[in-house]
């Protein structure tokens, strides 16, 4: 579409100069000087958008200008700091081990099983569970090599590092849950059990029919649409996009209410107000390495397919499972259930009335949490 605009335009531009030609033959300016001012302009003009679409480096963590480093952190096999934040019982004693995956502009803090779900729970099962801050959030270094398989890596390695045994448990929490699926593709072998809460989807997967993924897209707010298709086809101008003024950015990173569904605002309403680190941490090393290369990453071209995927757990080993509600606006529930359709060894919770925020109602993650360890009551 882009090329042929482009197209569209020279050719156009090409007519009017022949007929300026044919009418401007007795100017009375130097040819040279609109030569001169038009190359003068558009030098500034490319300085300037090159200037503009490059993103300030990162405040790292721990250096003398970044914000201080106030948990542990592993060392990755790159040399990166990966922060982490336990909960549960210790993990010596443990029974169960989950690593927690969490979501756009969030950090390790935002652990959902750490802010819901009973205490007795926990101790009753055993569970142990560790956050982390995904890579340029929070207390972790900033990884602009990062794929959907180096996050995979990551959480393979954080669990090697913590001894967490040869298998363990994920969770992940709306683009934590999208970025569940590498997990999926890349580290099969070395999980126990899975489960996608609200996970954002790439509309751009190939396997949605087009009528169900353009219905969905023609849904979305204007502003994000463009967010979307900005870190798609042109993820070089994210960082400008959603820091320029001119046109409405991303309205969630804008953090915007109005997104969240009438369920969403009541949940939201209903919980205890978010303290200082809970809302300053996920940006604090800037927002390109932490916000935008997470659009890019999760809107981007994927090199493997979520629903081609092989069943992980062909002998019932474990289980995969993706929670949902019905009027979540950040991630549209038909094209989860397109997905669920197309994996039948996927187990689907759909909740009625529920947006994206559901999880953190009454006693959910206690149910969350049962399904995924497969203990009845
Ligand atoms: C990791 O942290 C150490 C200090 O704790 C620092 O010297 C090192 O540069 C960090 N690694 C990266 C890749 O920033
Ligand atoms: C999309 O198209 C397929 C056939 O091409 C049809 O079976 C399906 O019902 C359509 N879905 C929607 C939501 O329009």
């Amino acid at each position: 579409m882009a090329a042929g605009g482009t197209r569209r335009i020279s050719a156009a531009s090409a007519r009017s100069h022949t007929r300026k030609n044919k009418q401007s033959s007795s100017s009375f300016l130097p040819k040279g000087i609109f030569k001169t001012l038009l190359l003068v302009f558009f030098t500034g003009f490319l300085a300037w958008a090159y200037q503009a679409t490059r993103p300030p480096p990162p405040k790292i963590c721990g250096s003398p200008d970044g914000p201080p480093v106030t948990s542990p952190r592993i060392k990755l096999r790159d040399g990166r700091n990966l922060s982490y934040l336990e909960f549960g019982v210790p993990k010596d004693t443990a029974k169960y081990k989950i690593i927690f995956v969490h979501g756009f502009d969030s950090c390790k803090l935002h652990n959902i099983f750490a802010a819901t779900t009973s205490p007795a729970l926990i101790e009753d099962l055993g569970v142990y569970i560790v956050s982390f801050d995904r890579p340029g959030y929070g207390e972790s270094d900033p990884d602009p090599k990062r794929t959907l398989k180096s996050l995979a890596l990551d959480i393979e390695e954080l669990a090697d590092k913590l001894e967490l045994g040869s298998k363990f448990y994920v969770v992940g929490l709306s683009m934590g849950g999208e970025f569940v699926w590498p997990c999926l593709k890349y580290i099969p072998h070395r999980l126990a059990g899975v489960t996608l809460v609200a996970p954002v989807v790439n509309h751009w997967w190939p396997s949605f029919p087009s009528n169900i993924s353009n219905e969905v897209y023609s849904q979305m707010f204007k502003q994000d649409q463009w967010c979307l298709r900005v870190a798609h086809y042109l993820p070089w101008l994210t960082y400008w996009w959603n820091t320029q003024t001119w046109f409405p950015g991303s309205s969630v990173a804008s953090q915007s209410l109005d997104m969240f569904s009438p369920p969403d605002l009541e949940i939201l309403s209903k919980l205890p107000p978010l303290t200082e680190a809970h809302k300053t941490q996920p940006r604090q090393q800037g927002e390109f390495e932490s916000l935008h290369r997470d659009l890019n990453i999760a809107f981007g071209k994927w090199e493997f397919e979520p629903m081609e995927l092989e069943n992980p757990f062909p002998n019932n080993e474990g289980s995969v499972h993706i929670w949902m509600g019905d009027d979540d606006r950040f991630a549209p529930v038909t094209l989860q259930r397109y997905i669920a359709q197309q994996l039948p060894w996927v187990k689907y919770h759909e909740i009625e009335r529920a947006g994206h925020m559901f999880a953190l109602g009454d006693g959910m993650t206690d149910k969350i949490l049962k399904a995924l360890l497969n203990v009845t009551d």
